[in-house]
């Protein structure tokens, strides 16, 4: 479907088509924003629009939180930048500490880098897990996404365009299906599986492909983003969590998207105790700032020696001021906990729909990470791709911007501080659309 835009935001679009490289792929829909405050966008034609995009769910405080934008002008006027490879500077401690207070149990003595974005952050988490473990395999999941830069690229498998005409750089690395249930890899039904693709995993990966002692680490996202906040069955991840403590396979957790409150805990592996050897995390860590992090376990942190890896910019001093900031602001406001109340709200009145609209195939989501798959037949699974496109559109003209995720979902990634009542409006504006746009 090609957008309706407005007079203004036609002119910036068609100038960015001319000078910006169409590898920038947009999402179905886009917004052309002159301003933005709280959980709205205000664009160029002067329409206000609730995002329910957060920037794709890297705006936890929503746009241009008070505190936040304060703490990172105050660094601009200390100093912008000096390089963690020439200077210590302690926002950057400071920033590893409060990672460690808001982390899981296995990672509060652990060590952490900063980088720029998720990107580099799975880059450099499986850098570590190779270089401290002198292991050259790394398992991940199909579907995923961690990236988009060559090594996070190697373990991504969402579509495949974003490899197009690159396989030959993309090495060492072992797919194994993601448990997405409501379209089984296996092509079975849950829970009447006994969790096939986990023993095909079993019986033929690490029997046939991947002796375990090769293997660095499984990079796992908690909840799969991109593909459609697809949730694993807690049975699977019982399992999993066997298998690779008997194989000693380290779990490098990609929390870029779940992580920093999103799936209404800190990080999304506190949903079943996972305890990873390794986090990355970026996206709402600096509330629209560009920061990223890993966090790993000590023994594995120490093993990586000095010059291994690093980066000019990572840990940016005014990136890292804004990001201490959200977590302090996050933490006083208990704003995990909104994004789990509402969080639950929102899934309530989404899963509510789905016996009334012939279009929604599945609902599901956990805190404010919300996926509605669009089918054109809830018996044939057919993704509805255009409906969901038409849908979108609709929704942003009645003021309500969301994004797709995987073939044909539409994704609601708000601010992490909505209400009730932005939840509420959000559910009428997307009934209401999508009921428009399937009888077009
Ligand atoms: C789970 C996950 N990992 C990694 C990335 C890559 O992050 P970035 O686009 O900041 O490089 C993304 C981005 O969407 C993501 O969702």
């Amino acid at each position: 479907m090609s957008q309706q835009y407005g007079p203004e935001a036609s002119k910036v679009v068609s100038d960015w088509d001319q000078n910006v490289a169409p590898s920038v792929a947009k999402h179905p829909v886009s917004v052309v924003p002159s301003r933005a405050k709280g959980i709205y966008i205000y664009d160029v034609d002067g329409n206000k629009i609730a995002d329910f995009s957060s920037g794709i769910a890297s705006l936890p405080l929503g746009h241009g939180h008070p505190e936040v934008i304060a703490a990172a002008k105050e660094q601009i006027d200390r100093f912008v930048h000096v390089c963690s490879h020439t200077a210590y500077y302690q926002l950057y401690v400071d920033l590893i500490k409060s990672l460690r207070r808001i982390a899981p149990p296995c990672l509060k003595d652990g060590m952490g880098y900063l980088g720029n974005s998720g990107g580099e952050a799975v880059e450099a988490a499986l850098k570590l897990v190779r270089y401290s473990t002198r292991k050259p395999l790394v398992l991940a999941y199909v579907p995923s996404f961690h990236g988009r830069t060559t090594g996070a690229l190697s373990i991504t498998a969402a579509d495949a365009k974003y490899r197009k005409n690159l396989q030959y750089t993309l090495a060492n690395v072992v797919h194994i299906p993601y448990p997405y249930c409501y379209r089984c890899p296996m092509g079975n039904k849950y829970s009447e599986c006994d969790i096939a693709c986990l023993s095909y995993v079993e019986n033929y990966i690490l029997k046939m492909i991947a002796d375990s002692e090769d293997i660095a680490a499984l990079v796992m996202e908690p909840i799969s983003g991109e593909p459609g906040y697809i949730i694993p069955p807690d049975e699977y991840v019982r399992r999993l969590t066997k298998v690779l403590a008997s194989a000693k396979i380290s779990l490098i957790a990609d929390e870029i998207q779940t992580g920093i409150g999103r799936t209404g805990k800190w990080f999304a592996v506190e949903h079943w105790s996972i305890e990873p050897a390794v986090m990355t995390i970026a996206k709402a860590l600096g509330s629209g700032f560009p920061i990223s992090a890993i966090l790993g376990q000590r023994e594995l942190m120490t093993e990586w020696k000095k010059g291994a890896h690093g980066s000019t910019f990572g840990g940016n001093p005014v990136a890292a001021a804004a990001a201490i900031k959200t977590i302090e602001v996050m933490e006083r406001d208990k704003v995990v906990q909104n994004a789990e109340r509402v969080g639950n709200h929102l899934l309530k009145r989404l899963s509510d729909l789905v016996e009334h609209e012939k279009n929604i195939g599945d609902v599901r989501g956990k805190g404010l990470a919300i996926a509605v798959e669009l089918v054109e037949n809830k018996d044939t699974k057919v993704p509805a791709v255009e409906l969901r496109n038409k849908t979108l559109g609709i929704m942003l003209k009645k003021g309500l911007y969301c994004i797709g995720a995987g073939a044909s979902a539409v994704r609601f990634a708000p601010p992490l501080v909505i209400t009730p009542e932005d939840a509420d409006n959000a559910v009428e504006i997307f009934q209401d659309s999508l009921e428009t746009a399937s009888v077009r």
